[in-house]
């Protein structure tokens, strides 16, 4: 298997690259670099990098905002299926697998000419499938839930990447959340969200529309320096790819887990709060912080926004209130978003709130204003993070 080596030569370093949702790149790019990673670059829906295998490692185990980590092997110019099939053909798949582990392809096309993600999965599943029959006389299965090599395929203006998936299953899939409300936000948003606000869990912080938790679990994590990818090396935990490759160090993995280990803090220095109308959802988010291990960290209460409270003197409100695409339609919550901006005027004075809002007609309704506006896809939803500092005199 072709696996990285530890190196303390940066010269040697491999290029890497993580992908992360759309808007939070510059947020990667700088917890890649407060990590260790060489010549970070930030690009579309990524950052491209340099790292040994240790630092690989720690991506997967540390960073709160990347989906995978791709060990890129090949790149190559694909206008159509032969060039594609030729390309990854190419490749020595006898360096990276035996036919012995399975494989699946996951692949993505952005202004190409080869749209179909489906279609570019079967040609190259089928080059790395003759390549291998024709080396050893044997070919890989293919394992769509939990493959020994997952492999990534980008194409984007007729250019094809190559890479191995590190990681498995997306990286927001900490492993904490079963159950989402009606509509969870993903976890690297969420965790995302934190950054922009510039939150370490240094001020009290409450989420008044807290649904199934995600929000406040994140924060109660980040503050207590809980790395997210703990929980998939913890018994019962599904993993990452590479623990899967032949040639792993299992022995030099267990040693940076415990690294990253003894750096979580044991409690949380300030108050973390959510809040929300719902019980049944409410009942989710004490089920997530309990599996989060952070059920003492986090103080849960079932109240309307209107009655949303500060859980300090100053702090942070960072919340995502209901869309209006996906929980009722946009007019029926006109009202919650006006209601929302008097609560804030009149109960969170001394604080700065962050609100995620889906649809633009909802931003007037709440009536203050913003003095930032970041763009932010949730999911398929364009949204912006609207930043009110509501002592500077922000009522408007
Ligand atoms: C978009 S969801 C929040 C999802 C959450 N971030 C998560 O990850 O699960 C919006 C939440 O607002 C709650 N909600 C709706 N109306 C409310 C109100 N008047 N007061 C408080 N919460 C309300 C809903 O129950 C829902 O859980």
């Amino acid at each position: 298997m072709m696996i990285l080596k530890a190196s303390n030569n940066r010269a040697t370093w491999r290029p890497l690259h993580a992908t992360c949702d759309t808007g939070l790149e510059a947020l990667l790019a700088a917890e890649l670099e407060a990590l260790g990673a060489a010549d970070v670059q930030p690009g579309s829906r990524g950052v491209a990098f340099r790292g040994d295998r240790n630092l690989l490692w720690r991506v997967n185990l540390q960073s709160r905002i990347a989906s995978r980590v791709l060990l890129p092997i090949a790149e190559f110019p694909a206008r159509d299926r032969d060039a594609l099939y030729r390309g990854v053909r190419r490749i020595d798949w006898g360096a990276v697998m035996t036919p012995r582990e399975t494989i699946a392809v996951d692949a993505r096309s952005f202004l190409s000419q080869i749209e179909h993600t489906g279609f570019i999965a079967q040609v190259v599943k089928d080059a790395i499938v003759d390549r291998m029959r024709e080396a050893t006389g044997r070919r890989p299965n293919v394992e769509r839930r939990t493959p020994d090599v997952p492999v990534n395929v980008h194409l984007a203006e007729d250019h094809c990447r190559v890479s191995l998936d590190t990681s498995g299953a997306r990286l927001h899939r900490r492993g904490y959340r079963i159950e989402g409300g009606a509509a969870p936000l993903r976890e690297t948003l969420a965790a995302g969200m934190l950054a922009i606000a510039g939150w370490e869990g240094d001020l009290p912080l409450v989420d008044p529309f807290c649904g199934s938790g995600t929000i406040v679990v994140e924060a109660a994590l980040k503050a207590r320096r809980f790395a997210p990818g703990l929980f998939r090396v913890l018994p019962g935990g599904e993993g990452f790819a590479f623990q899967r490759w032949r040639g792993h160090d299992r022995e030099a993995f267990r040693r940076q887990v415990h690294i990253v280990r003894a750096a979580v803090r044991p409690t949380v220095d300030v108050p973390i709060a959510g809040s929300d109308l719902d019980a049944d959802v409410l009942e989710l988010a004490r089920r997530n912080a309990e599996r989060a291990g952070v059920t003492t960290d986090v103080r849960l209460d079932r109240r309307p926004i209107a009655e949303a409270t500060p859980p300090g003197a100053r702090g942070v409100v960072i919340t995502n209130p209901p869309y209006g695409e996906r929980l009722g339609e946009v007019e029926q919550l006109v009202d919650l978003y006006r209601e929302l901006g008097d609560t804030l005027k009149r109960r969170f004075s001394d604080h700065v709130a962050w609100v995620l809002v889906g649809a633009p007609e909802l931003v007037k309704a709440i009536g203050l204003h913003a003095d930032r506006k970041i763009p932010l896809w949730n999911g398929p939803i364009e949204c912006r993070l609207l930043r009110f500092d509501l002592y500077a005199g922000s009522r408007g």
